[in-house]
């Protein structure tokens, strides 16, 4: 049989990677967070000086840039980027916003492609992102699709930069999540959409245990 695969596609701030990465420790099974692959493709270019507009450079760059992911010794995912720990720089707003420029040219995407099925090993993968469900891992078995409100999702990016010492408006960071979930959705490749048969959950108030538990009862011998 084929390795079972649990596709979680959603927004930014949806609680995509919080409830992956719980649900695959629950399950014992792979993770792939497909939008630091995107992020790094987006960092590697800044280092190397590309153009976010060179559409050919950027491919060749996603070709090329050696991405890897480890635990550190506390249990913390690290992303390396050709061989530097990029992590902390990943997650950063600039970083975001050239992952989802980038990420809107098609040959950019195909380059991306096998490196995010070759995640597929046993005992079973955990795919977090905008199109595992649609386009990486269509005959996935499980599929979630998870939402949340703009204003809950510009909170809790709120919360999480305050934490981290960033200043940043509420509002500032709403209108912020509203492009980029426009500029991710209009795109004319794998726009943002839920697959047919994926089971929608909205995550609006919704604790992370309870989540993370409707998920778990979706997958097949885990109910
Ligand atoms: O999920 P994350 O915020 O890390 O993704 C960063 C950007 O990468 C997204 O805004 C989106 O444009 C892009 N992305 C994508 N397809 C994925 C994962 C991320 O287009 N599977």
């Amino acid at each position: 049989a084929a390795i079972p695969v649990l596709t979680i596609d959603g927004p930014s701030g949806s609680g995509k990677g919080t409830i992956s990465r719980a649900v695959a420790r629950h399950l014992g099974w792979h993770y792939l967070d497909s939008g630091a692959l995107y992020r790094a493709v987006g960092v590697a270019a800044g280092w190397a000086g590309i153009d976010l507009d060179d559409a050919g450079a950027l491919v060749r760059c996603a070709f090329d840039t050696g991405i890897g992911f480890r635990d550190d010794d506390d249990g913390e995912p690290r992303v390396l980027v050709n061989g530097h720990d990029a992590t902390d720089e990943l997650r950063t707003e600039t970083a975001g916003a050239a992952a989802s420029a980038i990420a809107a040219i098609p040959e950019v995407r195909a380059a991306l492609k096998d490196r995010q099925r070759a995640f597929r090993r046993a005992p079973g993968l955990v795919a977090d992102g905008r199109d595992m469900g649609t386009v990486i891992f269509p005959d996935a078995e499980t599929k979630v699709f998870l939402t949340a409100s703009a204003e809950e999702r510009a909170e809790r990016r709120y919360k999480q930069l305050r934490d981290k010492g960033v200043s940043v408006t509420l509002a500032g960071l709403l209108r912020e999540i509203l492009a980029r979930d426009a500029r991710d959705a209009s795109r004319a490749v794998a726009p943002l959409r839920p697959a047919d048969e994926a089971v929608r959950i909205d995550t609006t108030g919704q604790g992370i245990d309870d989540v993370v538990a409707r998920v778990l009862a979706l997958v097949p011998g885990r109910a």
